[in-house]
């Protein structure tokens, strides 16, 4: 069960970084185009949002299945050493505020109003997002 979710969730950080950045780049070049909003490019914000859901549902198991999530805080010590803390703390409070404003900017833009405004609730929001997750990602223990 643990290695299942462990390997899901860090297979999962692939897909859901990767469509933070093209959904970036993409309602970027549809807000400097000066184009329409559309109900297609409300869609293609939303392959961000769920995956990014998703992400947060499998890393919420993952904290209580893990040695190095919740279990951490039991020792005592968590909050004193680093790379504990970084899993046991930072990495799911981080990454939960930055899927909250992910969530804001992909409501916001689901509103009708101006066409550069919808695009901008995206790219900016989801930019923020991207920022908090990247500087909380364990990066020695997903690609070391
Ligand atoms: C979009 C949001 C998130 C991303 C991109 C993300 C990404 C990652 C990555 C890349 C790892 C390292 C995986 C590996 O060792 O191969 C990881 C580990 C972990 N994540 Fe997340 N995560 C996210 C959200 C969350 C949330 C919301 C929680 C908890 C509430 C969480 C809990 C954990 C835990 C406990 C580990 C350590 C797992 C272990 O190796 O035992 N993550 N995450």
């Amino acid at each position: 069960m643990y290695t299942g979710i462990q390997h899901l969730h860090s297979g999962i950080a692939y897909l859901a970084l990767l469509a933070l950045v093209v959904v970036i780049i993409y309602m970027l070049i549809g807000s400097l185009s000066g184009r329409e909003f559309t109900e297609k490019d409300r869609k293609i914000g939303l392959i961000a949002f769920i995956l990014c859901h998703i992400q947060l549902l499998v890393g919420l198991i993952l904290y209580f299945v893990s040695p190095l999530g919740f279990a951490m805080l039991q020792t005592g010590n968590a909050m004193s050493d680093p790379a504990a803390r970084l899993l046991a703390v930072e990495h799911p409070v981080i990454n939960i505020i930055a899927i909250v404003l992910i969530t804001i900017g992909y409501s916001r833009a689901k509103k009708p109003g101006p066409s550069r405004g919808r695009f901008r609730n995206i790219y900016m929001m989801y930019a923020l997002g991207l920022v908090l997750l990247l500087s909380r990602i364990p990066w020695t223990l997903w690609l070391g």
